[in-house]
């Protein structure tokens, strides 16, 4: 199959979460099972990591002459074709915000401009010679491409894979109208969203097939809870909807050859573990101790993620034998109050404000327990980098935190699967209970050990996930 990967963000060329490591990694993994797939994503100033764009053509929308450049995955033979347009792309900062975290006040114009060129590109209106039988989406950035497709004959097929329903790209009704998109689509069942304009709606009023990255988030989704308002299209919709859950990338994210850490080790060598601790300990100017457990957390620290479960636990926490270390930015009040906490217990508490990806894989390696409390989390990656890792994960029971972790309890601990700590209800009192759980539990070495092999021999490559898309692609 000829398939057209379409990502506003794709790691290592740029990255602000999840969505770049998918767009990454799946795309090397349907290669890999044979499939011609071509990444397709803006030319930002930020890109990194990949030789630069090879000038291919110019495309005109919407009386904007847009040029394609061609690069490629880093270590592989996957080809991006970027969308250049520097009054758009060209500006520092990420694909979302400026550098001050102001989102872009034209990100409406810059993704429409860019569902265009993704659908002339399918269409193989952009001189390629080359036409998809998919077009897959992702997000809604990419919302508008379904919706303008389903206006043309003989198109290719199209996925819309939902990587997070909080963001939706929703602006005011006269945006419609300055984008200049086709009458036929505002309508309740189209594009509109309460007279305003939606480009999830795109994406999941016209898709062939919708997908979510987690079978638990595919049901969520579906409630009034997780939906948004729009519940009632996702139940409409449930025939075509399903739940494939993220792999990782394993090269990248391998403790037996990590260049980022300090000391590489396996489930055999777990002894080996603690060098990272203390390695950590050190970087992040904590008491230098191999024997105190250390909590890592790292992610967008943004409502999503819990944050304030922690923070609300932390008084308490900082009276406990353990350190916690924590890597995120975003909101302006959780990095204060974080930074708050690190200032009064310096000695417990260590907030880094930033993104940086060589500390991520540190604390991934030099932890005990990783704390991913999300409110809600359509898939999560961090849950699974951290198994790999043997670092056992503290998690809600949500999303792709249930389909990945499993509690420890007599009966999974009994039959080898147990993997982490789960726990229900968003409340601190949950969080702090189960975290006072998996201490005591790591006072066994015994038991903690068998706990870590059983989390580090999990499968979750994305072999298993790529064949899954890939039977859609086909049955679409
Ligand atoms: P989300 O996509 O909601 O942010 P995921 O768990 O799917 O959550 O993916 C987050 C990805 O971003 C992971 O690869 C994680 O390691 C990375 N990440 C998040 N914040 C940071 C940071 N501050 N520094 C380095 N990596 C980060
Ligand atoms: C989103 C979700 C996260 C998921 C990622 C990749 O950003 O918040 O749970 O893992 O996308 O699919």
């Amino acid at each position: 199959k000829k398939i057209l990967f379409a990502s506003s963000e794709t790691h290592p060329l740029i990255k602000t979460g999840g969505l770049a490591d998918v767009a990454g990694s799946l795309p090397i993994a349907l290669t890999n099972l044979d499939q011609d797939v071509r990444v397709i994503m803006p030319h930002y100033q930020g890109i990194k990591n990949c030789e630069p764009g090879r000038y291919l053509c110019t495309v005109r929308v919407n009386n904007c002459d847009v040029n394609l450049l061609e690069t490629h995955l880093p270590e592989s033979d996957v080809v991006v074709w970027l969308v250049d347009y520097p009054p758009y792309f060209n500006h520092p900062g990420n694909p979302y915000h400026d550098e001050n975290g102001i989102p872009w006040p034209d990100i409406g114009d810059r993704f429409a401009l860019f569902c265009r060129i993704v659908v002339e590109v399918a269409m193989n209106r952009a001189y390629l010679d080359w036409k998809p039988d998919v077009v897959h989406c992702n997000d809604w950035q990419t919302g508008l491409v379904p919706a303008l497709l389903s206006l043309e004959e003989h198109r290719p097929a199209t996925v819309f894979t939902i990587h997070n329903m909080a963001y939706q790209g929703v602006f005011p009704s006269n945006a419609y109208t300055l984008l200049n998109l086709p009458g036929q689509l505002w309508h309740p069942d189209g594009l509109e969203y309460h007279g305003m304009l939606s480009f999830i709606k795109g994406g999941l009023s016209y898709s062939d097939w919708i997908t979510t990255v987690s079978p638990t988030y595919a049901q969520e989704i579906q409630t009034p809870e997780f939906g948004y308002g729009l519940e009632g299209l996702l139940a409409h919709r449930q025939p075509t909807l399903s739940g494939i859950i993220n792999g990782i990338d394993t090269k990248v994210w391998n403790p037996e050859t990590d260049p980022f850490i300090a000391q590489t080790y396996s489930g055999k060598t777990l002894g080996k573990k603690v060098l990272n601790k203390t390695a950590l300990q050190a970087r992040l100017g904590l008491p230098v101790n191999a024997d105190l457990p250390l909590l890592g957390l790292i992610g967008r620290l943004v409502d999503q993620k819990g944050i304030d479960l922690v923070l609300s636990c932390l008084k308490e926490l900082v009276n406990m034998p353990l350190q916690f270390a924590l890597l995120g930015s975003g909101d302006n009040s959780i990095q204060v109050r974080l930074q708050d906490f690190a200032r009064l217990y310096p000695d417990k508490v260590s907030v880094t404000i930033g993104y940086d990806e060589n500390l991520a894989h540190q604390i991934e390696a030099g932890s005990d327990l990783f704390l991913m409390p999300s409110r809600f989390e359509p898939c999560g990656l961090n849950q699974m980098y951290s198994q790999r890792y043997g670092t056992l994960p503290v998690v809600r029971k949500t999303g792709g935190l249930a389909d990945t972790v499993v509690d420890t309890l007599p009966d999974t601990i009994k039959n080898g699967t147990a993997s982490g700590f789960v726990f229900n209800d968003a409340v601190p009192g949950a969080l702090l209970e189960t975290i006072k759980r998996a201490l005591v539990v790591h006072a066994n070495p015994k038991l903690w050990q068998e706990l870590q092999r059983n989390a580090m021999r999990k499968d979750f490559s994305w072999e298993n996930s790529a064949n899954q898309y890939l039977a859609l692609y086909r049955e679409i």
